[in-house]
């Protein structure tokens, strides 16, 4: 939910670990801090709101030669965006500084035992209580780098953690456990962040730690530790292949409309690889080594777990696996009755890295059953936990608002199906190639209908602007889209909006429905297309604004009919997607709303 950076190295240290919280503020933004070390002692800058307040009284400050710095930007999980909860936090004694992101579980009883020693707190955060910790290690360790791997050892919970001290200037401490944290290793300078593109400028050589890990670096050198043991763990360095081009705006007002436009691209991408020589197969290796499943468990969160009800339909329908689709934050604490290993469960996450779809992922690895990631992070803690990793190929999604990650979900999740409908003889081949060949023509058609979407969607918001609350309706495969568009609309513009299956309108929420109430139905041209059209007209007598999309003819009139072009079947949903998506953002622009940083909220959950 935070992020996290250090750097030590050659360059000038504190305005690279502010350009590098800038690309990690998607992670949070609600205060930022840096600290760094001047004449021998540790200072620290912070600031509430976002980057720009950090920047704006960095300069009010003579110039820094420090060549080692840690940077935090926040998401408030303990106490509020306050300028005494931003990090980093320092010790009583002012002799160490860190930066946390994750939650420290116990830190309350753990603080209990400092107050009894005389430790005093300045903020409501588990973190000072964390570096108050290893400030009372090292009264009795030999080293700060033992002292820091004592405290570690007491705290519960999630942690990525950077530490520096004036008794060993130069130096950085960081640890890992439950939340991500990359090294990265360049020539006569080394980092440590939340996440890749903080530092991608500068380097491409990455070192993924693990759970229970602890590294210290220098600009020239850098070592992973067990923490419970503090010997050096053998790490491998990889080298990213993508650039920072790929998680730059590229001409686009923001982030979202970039990565909606971005779609057909990741389409073919998906689909790249994919394919037999003919395209009437579909090579998935990563499967080969796992049994088709008897049950499929999808577990996701957000738009994620909006992807998996989606796949469903595919995944029952063409490969006849029988699906639950579940909340992740549910399923952990459920007594979820996963039999036998003939079971499946199915990670779906586009950061790898949310707090509750790993732990369902775990608790399947208890009992035994393989787990299916299907994560976008390369490198991510689901994707390098899961039995297998399917990489969803979406590029980096920055804006907090998840778009072409859902298409390259629903894209891999189609293929996943077509592949274990062939592995179980069930579906007829020259169906597959027909879905084949529809999937592989959707880049050429989104490519050709977006900007008109982009158009319609700016035509019809402002019409819209001033609902308060929105229904979004849809049946079968579209009722997913529906829950998907309402999140949509209500994490960008903060408007209400609740996604509904169309057939459960009558049994309760059409009782909301009256002229400042709008619809926005999903009326694509299927089966259940009259049924649809009978919900709409149940709303239209309650005086409900209607707001169709459609990729047929409508035979009823509604108040804005918004065409899309029409793509068979399930696969429908792909020019579905980016109208919704583009409705939601001409909404929050219009309304002048932070699109690509929503308030309250983090691109990344890595807390509970
Ligand atoms: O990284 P994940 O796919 O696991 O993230 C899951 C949700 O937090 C995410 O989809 C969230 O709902 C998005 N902000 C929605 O736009």
């Amino acid at each position: 939910m935070c992020g996290i950076i250090g750097y030590a190295g050659h360059r000038p240290a504190v305005p690279l670990v502010v350009e590098g919280l800038g690309r990690l503020e998607y992670r949070g933004y609600d205060s930022a801090g840096v600290a760094f070390i001047r004449e021998n002692a540790l200072e620290v800058v912070k600031a509430q709101g976002k980057l720009v307040c950090l920047e704006e009284k960095l300069a009010q400050i003579p110039n820094t030669v420090a060549t080692c710095a840690i940077g935090h930007t926040r998401w408030a999980t303990h106490g509020v965006p306050a300028e005494r909860n931003a990090h980093p936090h320092c010790s009583n004694n002012k002799q160490i500084a860190i930066v946390h992101n994750g939650i420290i579980e116990n830190f309350q009883e753990l603080k209990e035992g400092l107050l009894s020693k005389g430790h005093t707190f300045t903020s409501e955060t588990d973190t000072e209580v964390l570096v108050n910790l290893i400030a009372e290690g090292r009264k009795q360790c030999a080293t700060l780098q033992e002292a820091f791997a004592w405290a570690l050892r007491q705290a519960h919970g999630a942690y990525a953690v950077a530490l520096m001290s004036p008794e060993e200037p130069g130096v950085l401490y960081a640890a890992r456990m439950a939340a991500p944290l990359i090294l990265g290793s360049g020539v006569g300078e080394n980092y440590v962040a939340s996440d890749i593109p903080a530092f991608l400028p500068y380097t491409r050589n990455v070192v993924f730690l693990d759970d229970g890990e602890v590294v210290r670096l220098t600009a020239n050198s850098w070592e992973v530790l067990d923490l419970e043991t503090l010997k050096p763990c053998q790490k491998q360095c990889e080298a990213i292949q993508w650039d920072m081009q790929a998680a730059q705006k590229g001409g686009y007002r923001h982030f979202m409309l970039k990565e909606i436009f971005e779609q057909p691209r990741v389409i073919r991408d998906c689909l790249t690889g994919r394919l037999t020589p003919d395209r009437k197969g579909v090579l998935l290796p990563e499967l080969e080594t796992l049994p088709v499943p008897e049950r499929l468990h999808i577990v996701a969160c957000g738009t994620s777990y909006h992807a998996g009800l989606w796949g469903r339909h595919l995944l029952e329908s063409w490969a006849q696996i029988p699906v639950s689709v579940e909340i992740a934050s549910e399923f952990r604490y459920r007594e979820a009755l996963i039999l036998n290993e003939r079971d499946m469960v199915m990670v779906i996450s586009q950061s790898g890295e949310t707090a509750d779809t790993l732990a369902a992922l775990r608790i399947a690895q208890q009992r035994n059953v393989p787990v299916l990631g299907l994560c976008n992070v390369v490198g991510s803690s689901i994707a390098r936990d899961a039995s297998q990793v399917i990489y969803t190929q979406a590029g980096p999604e920055i804006s907090v608002a998840s778009t072409k990650a859902m298409c390259s979900q629903m894209v891999m999740l189609a293929l996943i199906a077509l592949a274990w409908a062939t592995r179980k003889d069930c579906f007829a081949s020259a169906q597959r190639a027909e879905i084949l060949q529809t999937l592989s023509s959707l880049p050429d058609i989104l490519e050709q209908h977006l900007p008109a979407m982009h158009k319609q969607a700016q035509a019809i918001a402002p019409r819209y602007a001033k609902a308060r609350s929105f229904f979004y309706l849809g049946r079968g495969h579209c009722f997913p889209l529906a829950l998907e568009g309402a999140l949509k609309l209500k994490e960008l513009s903060y408007i209400h909006a609740e996604g509904y299956a169309s057939g459960e309108m009558k049994h309760g929420p059409i009782a909301l429905i009256d002229s400042d109430f709008p619809t926005f139905a999903l009326a694509l041209n299927d089966a259940l297309l009259p049924k649809v059209q009978s919900n709409i007209v149940e709303v239209q007598a309650r005086q409900g604004q209607v707001v169709a999309l459609t990729d047929g003819p409508l035979s009823i009139p509604v108040d804005d009919v918004w065409q899309i072009p029409c793509v068979p079947g399930a696969l429908a949903a792909f020019a579905a997607l980016p109208a919704l998506q583009l409705f939601s953002y001409e909404m929050a622009d219009y309304l002048g709303k932070d699109v690509d940083q929503p308030r309250n909220l983090a691109k990344s959950v890595t807390v509970e």
